[in-house]
């Protein structure tokens, strides 16, 4: 019973894969969880009430109140009372109600008040899951920290096909089982990690950076924080936002405001992260006063920063574990086994400018993972939330 005495509020609504809400809450029930149901008026229309309770053994939740007794449903009491909400399938309607805290009607205002992990698998046509609204809509859900089941592709209620599918119930039920096995494997760990690029100052408006944006090394410290490891972020400037209690967030902005911050912090950690794109040089001055425009070329000296990773890997005891990043453009596993050599890394993790979808700023990456003795696991293009599951399930553990 992999899922015994774990509370599920399973949210149904107005989608054709609402029927796979059937299936969902038996599944859920034969791995012993305890469900309750939570629909949408438009829900409704998909699939009865009854099938749902009859399944569940609880009445379905859809109004505020029971219209014959003035019962009061209380979406506070839901909240408190789960260890997991699940919102199979989730509308494009939904979604950005979510997104917007648009708490009309029972299944929003439940979400709102959570307590527990939320787990979203939209179901909507193809073109409306690529609009650039949904898309944002489900970034927002990611940065509360909710877990997208991606939606498969194939053959769609409007016989379109595409990307759009609600994930099959098996296939849900093993990413709550996964996400419960998991939830306290890091428990009692001490984890840095490093995310963003540095800007290193010309004057007192001009910086030179990179175009790192935080959202592979965000989605680090999230994933790490939910199996339970108190985690440490070490932040260059973005504007990524994280919420979680496990996370405490320090903010630099140059490469030595971030080296002091690691220096610092890594003798208490278990593990250190380095995922930030921490600028290599910097200006040998800085001007105080905005630089003028000039007829002369304007020579700017580097001089070069510290190295993190190097740093840490000098001073690192048996007992830690530090893991490093390479971003490359050309030779990509020489020059990724030459920095695990050279930083005395425990993993390096590659990813490539070559490979679409992959590195800065996008939602995505695709990456491999060597360790010391030159073995290499590569891994598809997914999510930088799935990307950043992979490299703790193989090197944190
Ligand atoms: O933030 P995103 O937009 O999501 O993009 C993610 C990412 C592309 C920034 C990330 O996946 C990544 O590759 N980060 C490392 C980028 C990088 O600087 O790689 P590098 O090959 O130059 O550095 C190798 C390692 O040394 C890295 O772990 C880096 O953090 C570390 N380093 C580098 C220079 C330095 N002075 N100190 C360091 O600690």
């Amino acid at each position: 019973m992999t899922l015994k005495d774990k509370h599920i509020v399973l949210g149904v609504t107005g989608s054709i894969a609402a029927y796979k809400a059937a299936s969902l809450a038996r599944l859920l029930i034969k791995a012993g969880a305890e469900v309750q149901i939570v629909i949408t008026p438009s829900g409704k229309e998909f699939i009865t009430p009854v099938t749902l309770s009859a399944l569940t053994g609880k009445p379905v939740v859809s109004e505020f109140f029971t219209a014959n007794d003035g019962t009061w449903h209380s979406h506070v009491d839901l909240g408190q009372w789960a260890d997991l909400m699940l919102i199979a399938p989730a509308t494009a309607a939904t979604v950005g109600k979510m997104a917007n805290g648009i708490a009309d009607n029972m299944l929003i205002t439940t979400y709102l008040s959570m307590k527990a992990p939320v787990m979203v698998a939209p179901a909507m046509d193809l073109d409306m899951f690529a609009h650039p609204s949904t898309a944002r809509n489900l970034d927002l859900l990611r940065s509360y920290g909710n877990i997208i089941i991606e939606p498969a592709a194939g053959e769609l209620a409007s016989h379109l096909i595409g990307k759009g599918r609600m994930e099959e119930p098996e296939k849900i039920l093993s990413v709550v089982e996964d996400f419960f096995r998991k939830q306290e494997s890091l428990s009692k760990k001490k984890i840095l990690i490093t995310a963003g690029p540095t800007f290193e100052k010309i004057d007192p408006v001009r910086f030179i950076g990179n175009y790192s944006s935080g959202k592979m090394g965000f989605a680090l410290a999230e994933e790490c924080a939910r199996r339970g490891a108190e985690v440490t972020l070490i932040a260059g400037p973005v504007s990524m936002k994280i919420n979680h209690p496990n996370i405490t967030r320090i903010d630099v902005e140059s490469a030595e405001e971030m080296y002091n911050a690691s220096m610092k912090a890594f003798p208490d950690m278990n593990t250190a992260i380095l995922c930030a794109a921490v600028a290599d040089f910097r200006p040998s001055r800085q001007y105080t006063e905005k630089v003028k425009r000039g007829e002369d070329i304007l020579n700017i000296d580097l001089v070069p920063n510290k190295d993190i990773a190097a740093s840490l890997g000098k001073i690192k005891k048996s007992n830690q574990r530090l893991i490093g990043f390479a971003l490359e453009t050309n030779d990509e596993q020489t020059n990724a086994l030459k920095k695990i050599v050279k930083k005395n890394l425990d993993y390096i993790v590659l990813n490539s400018l070559n490979d679409p979808g992959a590195g800065f700023k996008y939602d995505t990456n695709k990456i491999s993972i060597l360790n010391r003795n030159g073995e290499k696991k590569d891994y598809a293009l997914k999510s930088k939330q799935e990307v950043a599951s992979d490299i703790i399930d193989e090197t944190v553990g």
